[in-house]
């Protein structure tokens, strides 16, 4: 299954400024998050949702390092590319920044800081992507709203009121940071104009589908885990989240290497050739084991 028309945007820039002094060199998005850089697991998305073709968009600084760690994701069987963001100007910059990459489209963005995990979720955001829809975006009921843009719905779960951290917030549904829409997004993004922070901002980028009554909202309902990592708090609870089923289990979470050997994208002679490479760690015999398994 891959998904030839549609292609990937992971957005990993920004100045991570609440996760100093963690973030004062190094880009949240290389921070762990349990055994794995965060940004494997927004990554890993992607690739089981049959995405190859992925744009990541760093700072400047940071470019390098993740190049290091990626590459250009040979290894992992897709293609990534490379883009910088100098400023953090926004979510909704990023389709400006991708307008070249994007072409003739459909484009899903994912949050170098989200962590999306359950039952039948790939399948949800792979129906959700093949729907004929200008925007799609993914609402998740959440116990501290105010931390997020927030979606109201009406009894038809038709969405009236979208609204970015709200101090009083009208519902509990928050945007998670996985959004898709269809080519147009380029040209959308270039008609906003900046927030009072400065930031092209992706609720009113939503605001505008939402008029033209071309926002489509999924629910990700409660079998779904979606986790941010914005906080020490929240690192440190999607942290123990990944070990805690990661320990029950023996399977991995967000685990690249995994993804493209079970998904094809790499085959076993590649596969064996990267768990060589990882020596005795954890990680790497993990790898081992579950190449031996499938023999
Ligand atoms: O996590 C979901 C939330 O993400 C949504 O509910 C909000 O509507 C959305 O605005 C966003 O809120 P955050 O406060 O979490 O955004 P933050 O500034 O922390 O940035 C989220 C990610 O995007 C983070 O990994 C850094 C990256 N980013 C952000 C901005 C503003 C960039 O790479 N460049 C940017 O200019």
């Amino acid at each position: 299954m891959t998904q030839n028309n549609l292609k990937g945007i992971v957005l990993a820039g920004g100045n991570g400024t609440r996760l100093a002094p963690l973030t004062n060199s190094l880009s949240k998005h290389l921070l762990p998050v349990y055994d794995k850089p965060m940004i494997y697991y927004p990554l890993s998305t992607l690739m089981l949702m049959g995405i190859k073709d992925i744009l990541l968009i760093t700072t400047k600084k940071d470019q390098l390092l993740f190049k290091n760690l990626l590459g250009t994701g040979e290894n992992f069987g897709i293609k990534i590319s490379y883009e910088v963001q100098e400023e953090p100007k926004g979510i909704a910059h990023a389709f400006i920044l991708a307008e070249t990459f994007i072409g003739d489209s459909k484009v899903v963005l994912i949050l170098g800081d989200n962590i999306f995990y359950g039952h039948d979720l790939i399948n949800q955001l792979v129906c959700s992507a093949a729907k004929d829809c200008d925007a799609t975006i993914f609402a998740y009921r959440v116990q501290d709203p105010s931390r997020f843009g927030i979606i109201n719905l009406n009894k038809d779960n038709l969405p009236t009121h979208i609204e970015e951290k709200p101090k009083s917030p009208k519902s509990d549904f928050a945007i998670t940071g996985m959004y898709i829409y269809q080519n147009n997004v380029v040209e959308y993004a270039k008609k906003l104009t900046p927030s009072d922070r400065g930031e092209l901002e992706i609720s009113d980028l939503n605001n505008i589908y939402m008029e033209q009554n071309k926002l489509n909202v999924e629910i990700l309902g409660r079998g779904i885990a979606w986790l941010d990592t914005g906080t020490f708090e929240s690192l440190q609870d999607a942290s123990f989240f990944i070990k805690t089923l990661e320990m029950r289990q023996g399977l991995k979470i967000g685990c690249p290497e995994e993804i493209a050997w079970r998904l094809n994208y790499i085959n076993n002679k590649k596969f064996r050739d990267i768990v060589k490479k990882y020596v005795n760690s954890p990680y790497g015999n993990y790898l081992k084991k579950i190449l031996r398994e499938s023999k």
